[in-house]
C-alpha cells in the first residue's frame, strides 16, 4: 500500500531517530519515495548522510541555504503523508502552538496531507500536563497520533513514551493508505452543530448541540478519503484544516447551503440539530419588555433531510440522525422511511452518556433494508468510525 506513495519523513532531537533509519529502510524497500527533514538536534544522533544514502533523496535541513531556498509549501503539498519519527517533546510543544523555528516546522505548517506524529521521550515528560494538551492540540486539528510503546527509555526507567517500533509505524501507513483509498475521489456532505433563529438582533431561540458528533463524522469521512463539505451551525467547535467548512446561523441558512451543488456529492450525512420551527417575525430592533405577556409565532422551518429524500439519486447515500427520549426504535424507523433516508442512526436520551453534551455517544443504525446495527458507549470520535464503517458496508451491498 505504500508503494508508489510520497512521504516526507520528519527526524526531531531523539535518542528514537536510530529507528527512523529503520522505518526509512522499510518504506524504500515496499516502493515509497521518502524525502527526509532533520531538526538541528537531530544531527547529534543520527547523521544526515546515511537517510541520504537510503533514502537517494538530499536530506533536508536549513530553511536557507548559501545559495538556496527550501521549498517549504512545496514540500508539503508533494507529499502524500507526513509523517514526523520521533517526534519530541520540543517539537511537539512547538507544533502545537504554531512556532516556526526549523524547515520541519515550516513544511509542517504549510502542509496540505496528513500528519502523523510518533512521539518519543521519557515517562514523565509524556505524562506531563503541558505535553498532554499539546498532543490533545494536535490532535484537534486532525494529526494523527501513533501511541507510544512501553518499555525501557533512554534514561534506564522503564515506563511509557518510547517510540513506537519502526515495524509498527510501516503496518500503521499501510493500513493509512488502504482506509484511505476506500473513499477517494468520493464527496461528502455533512451538517452538524445547533441552529439559532433570531428574534431581534440580540435574541434567538436555539439549541445546546455542540457540533462534536458531526465533525467526528466529517473527520471521519475525510480520514477515509472522501472531500468533505462541512455545513456547521454557530459552535465553538475547532475544525482541522482538511475540512472545507461553511459557517450558517440559521435553520434557512443551512438549507440553502446544503442544496448548493446537492447532486455533487456521494454521502450526505445530516447531523445537525436543526431548529423545527422559527419566529415569524424577527424584529429589525430590540424588541421591548412588554407589560405582562409576550406572545411568540413560530413558524415551520424547511427540514432539509426529507428535502434531501425527495432530491436523492440511486448513488447518494443519505443518512439521518434521531434523537428520541421515548418509543425510540419506532420513531427512527418512522423518520428513515418518512424523510427517504438510507440509513438512519438513533441516539436515546434516556441512555447515559449520550446525546448532545457529552464526548461519548451510544447509537444503533438502521438501514432502510431492514439492517439493525447496536453499538456500546463510545467516545464520539469512535461512534464516528462505525457509522462510516456503516456507511460503506452499506454502500457496498
Ligand atoms: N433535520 C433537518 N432539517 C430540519 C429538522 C431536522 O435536516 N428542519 C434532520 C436532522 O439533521 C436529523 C433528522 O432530520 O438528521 C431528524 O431530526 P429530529 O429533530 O430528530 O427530527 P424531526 O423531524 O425534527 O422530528 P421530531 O422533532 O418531531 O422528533
Amino acid at each position: 500500500m505504500v508503494k508508489g506513495k510520497k512521504i516526507l519523513l520528519g527526524v526531531t532531537g531523539s535518542i528514537a531517530a536510530y529507528k527512523s533509519l529503520l522505518l526509512l529502510r522499510l518504506l524504500i524497500k515496499a516502493g515509497a519515495e521518502v524525502k527526509v527533514i532533520m531538526t538541528k538536534s537531530a544531527l547529534n544522533f543520527v547523521s544526515p548522510l546515511t537517510f541520504s544514502t537510503l533514502s537517494k533523496n538530499k536530506v533536508l535541513i536549513d530553511l536557507f541555504d548559501n545559495d538556496s531556498w527550501a521549498n517549504h509549501v512545496m514540500l508539503g503539498r508533494w507529499a502524500d503523508v507526513m509523517i514526523i519519527a520521533p517526534a519530541s517533546c520540543n517539537t511537539i510543544a512547538k507544533m502545537s502552538n504554531g512556532l516556526c523555528d526549523n524547515l520541519l516546522l515550516a513544511v509542517y505548517l504549510s502542509s496540505s496531507c496528513p500528519v502523523l506524529v510518533s512521539p518519543a521521550m521519557d515517562e514523565d515528560m509524556w505524562h506531563h500536563v503541558a505535553t498532554q494538551k499539546n498532543i490533545e492540540a494536535l490532535k484537534l486539528n486532525q494529526n494523527i497520533i501513533l501511541p507510544v510503546n512501553n518499555g525501557e527509555l533512554a534514561s534506564g526507567l522503564v515506563g511509557e513514551g518510547r517510540m513506537a517500533e519502526p515495524e509498527e509505524i510501516f503496518n500503521f501507513l499501510n493500513q493509512f493508505f488502504s482506509d484511505q483509498l476506500i473513499l477517494k475521489g468520493k464527496k461528502a456532505l455533512v451538517t452538524a452543530g445547533p441552529t439559532y433563529e433570531a428574534l431581534d438582533p440580540v435574541r434567538f431561540i436555539g439549541n445546546h448541540s455542540s457540533g462534536k458528533m458531526g465533525v467526528a463524522i466529517a473527520e471521519e469521512l475525510t480520514n477515509k478519503g472522501a472531500e468533505v463539505q462541512l455545513v456547521l451551525g454557530p459552535s465553538g467547535i475547532e475544525v482541522g484544516k482538511l475540512i472545507q467548512t461553511t459557517r450558517v446561523t440559521s435553520a434557512n441558512e443551512m438549507y440553502e447551503e446544503c442544496l448548493k451543488d446537492f447532486s455533487s456529492y456521494d454521502i450526505i450525512v445530516m447531523a445537525a440539530a436543526v431548529a423545527d420551527y422559527t419566529p415569524e417575525i424577527k424584529s429589525g430592533e430590540k424588541i421591548k419588555k412588554q407589560e405582562k405577556e409576550f406572545l411568540l409565532k413560530l413558524v415551520k422551518t424547511k427540514d432539509i433531510l426529507s428535502k434531501a429524500g425527495e432530491m436523492k439519486s440511486e448513488q447518494q447515500t443519505l443518512v439521518g440522525f434521531a434523537l428520541e427520549t421515548n418509543n425510540e426504535k419506532q420513531n427512527a424507523l418512522d423518520k428513515l422511511s418518512k424523510k427517504n433516508a438510507d440509513l438512519i442512526i438513533l441516539n436515546s436520551l434516556n441512555d447515559p452518556g449520550a446525546g448532545f453534551s457529552h464526548n461519548t455517544n451510544k447509537i444503533t443504525i438502521f438501514d432502510k433494508n431492514g439492517k439493525e446495527y447496536k453499538f456500546p458507549i463510545k467516545s464520539k470520535k469512535e461512534v464516528a468510525k462505525d457509522i462510516v464503517n456503516t456507511i460503506i458496508l452499506y454502500r457496498n451491498e
